[in-house]
């Protein structure tokens, strides 16, 4: 199974593009599902979980024309069937957004349950509980949901939590449903937004992304339409945190400020120096990094999806501070890997206690997720020698390019079998 091998120590330096957004990707691919018109898609980017959406909707006939590099045609007219294996979604739990899509269009959709997952229990109850709130009949089977309906009907449903794919999958089904649907309590993330400005592109009739509630107006059909996808503001909040770990001066480019203002705030009081301009971003490291204490929270919270990131920030600050996971019940996976570098972590039910140390050492380290596998190699750019990070398929899930990226700026890092 391949491997990194990280020679940490060396400030990163220099200029870094950003990719384009795979969690805004994943859902506007299957939002294809919704028109019998061609969906373009441009700066998708090459990543493990693209592949697999990509294979998920080839699967059910629909048919994909790669235009060049990083664009795609997606044309769902002569689409034959509406199931999504378990072999799939097993491997990425996003497939469960062509179920609102299948449904609205189709009225019938097939889909596996997505199953376990290492940061959380992850259930896709809510997503279930919207789609019958619009009328459909669904049965949990052999592993499957099984959906169907004549046709959906506008209603109202108020999340009782935020969830990200659940309100893409109540958004994606409303635009064909007939009436009107107010999703109450919705996800307000930039995908989303992006989500439904194609949405609206395509003819749809929505109102209010980015806010907590979203009304959308039932069409007959949609359209074509073709956008080019926002950059990875997970991907920018790393390479930003690559940057000030290793006391380095990048310029980060192809980022969109607005949708980072939380994060960029907060990792402001660490002590780096941080410009913003229009599109791209330049970072002056101090030699000092200061602890920041934070909680994880639903866009516009501080994302959990850098927690991990930020804690490698912490383990070499000069002092002390508090992390506070409230999304997902597991996610300090990575913090057992820290400490086998050095790092000095304390778990108290979903906050962790980081205590600064002065260097992290090298270790054999193995990979539990993907933003988990982002943290070890963050941690082993700054520890003394080599370390090896196992199970990488995780990273390649969710990061473009990254070692070619991060040698490019000066690491040293490499893969091996
Ligand atoms: C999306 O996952 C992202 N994935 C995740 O990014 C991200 O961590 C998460 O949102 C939170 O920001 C994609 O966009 C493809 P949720 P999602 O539904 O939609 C609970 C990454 O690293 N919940 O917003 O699956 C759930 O268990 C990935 O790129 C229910 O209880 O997350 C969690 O505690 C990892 N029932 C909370 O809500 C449901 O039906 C929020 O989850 C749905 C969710």
């Amino acid at each position: 199974m391949k491997k990194l091998v990280i020679n940490g120590g060396y400030p990163l330096n220099g200029c870094i593009r950003i990719s384009g957004s795979k969690n805004a990707a994943l859902p506007m691919m299957a939002a294809s599902i919704l028109s019998d018109c061609d969906i373009t898609l441009n700066r998708i980017p090459n990543l493990a979980d693209v592949r697999t959406m990509i294979a998920l909707l080839d699967s059910m006939g629909i048919k994909i024309e790669k235009n060049h590099k990083s664009s795609f045609t997606f044309n769902a007219s002569e689409i034959e069937s509406k199931f999504a294996s378990y072999e799939l979604v097993k491997t990425m739990r996003a497939s469960i957004m062509v179920l609102g899509p299948l449904l609205a269009k189709h009225g019938e959709a097939k889909v596996s349950l997505p199953g376990g997952c290492a940061i959380g229990a992850r259930p896709v109850d809510l997503h279930i509980q919207g789609l019958e709130k619009l009328g459909a009949m669904i049965e949990i089977k052999d592993g499957y949901i099984l959906a169907s309906t004549e046709r959906l009907i506008g209603s109202t449903y108020t999340f009782p939590k935020k969830s990200v794919t659940g309100t893409a999958n109540i958004l994606m089904a409303a635009t064909l449903a007939e009436g009107e649907t107010k999703i109450l309590n919705a996800a307000c993330e930039p995908e989303i937004v992006q989500l439904g400005e194609l949405l609206n592109f395509m003819g749809a009739k929505i109102e209010g992304l980015g806010e907590d509630c979203i009304i959308i107006e039932g069409v007959e059909n949609l359209e074509g339409a073709e956008i080019e996808i926002i950059p990875d503001r997970i991907e920018t909040i790393t390479m930003l945190i690559a940057g000030i770990i290793t006391q380095g001066e990048l310029k980060i480019e192809n980022i969109n400020p607005l949708h980072i203002q939380k994060p960029i705030e907060l990792i402001g009081q660490c002590g780096a120096k941080i410009e913003i301009s229009e599109d791209y971003l330049c970072l002056k490291s101090s030699n000092e990094i200061l602890p920041i204490s934070f909680e994880t929270n639903p866009y516009p919270g501080i994302p959990t999806d850098i927690q991990a990131q930020l804690m490698v920030l912490n383990t070499v600050a000069q002092g002390d501070c508090e992390i506070k996971e409230t999304i997902f019940e597991n996610r300090f996976m990575h913090v057992l890997e820290l400490k086998r570098m050095g790092a000095n972590i304390e778990i108290d039910g979903n906050t962790a206690i980081v205590r600064g140390v002065s260097r992290l050492n090298s270790a054999q380290v193995m990979a539990t997720d993907l933003r988990a596998s982002a943290a070890l190699i963050l941690a082993g750019l700054i520890a003394d020698g080599e370390t090896i990070i196992d199970r990488i398929y995780h990273l390649d899930r969710g990061y473009e390019r990254v070692e070619e990226k991060l040698s490019n700026i000066g690491a040293k890092v490499s893969r091996i079998d």
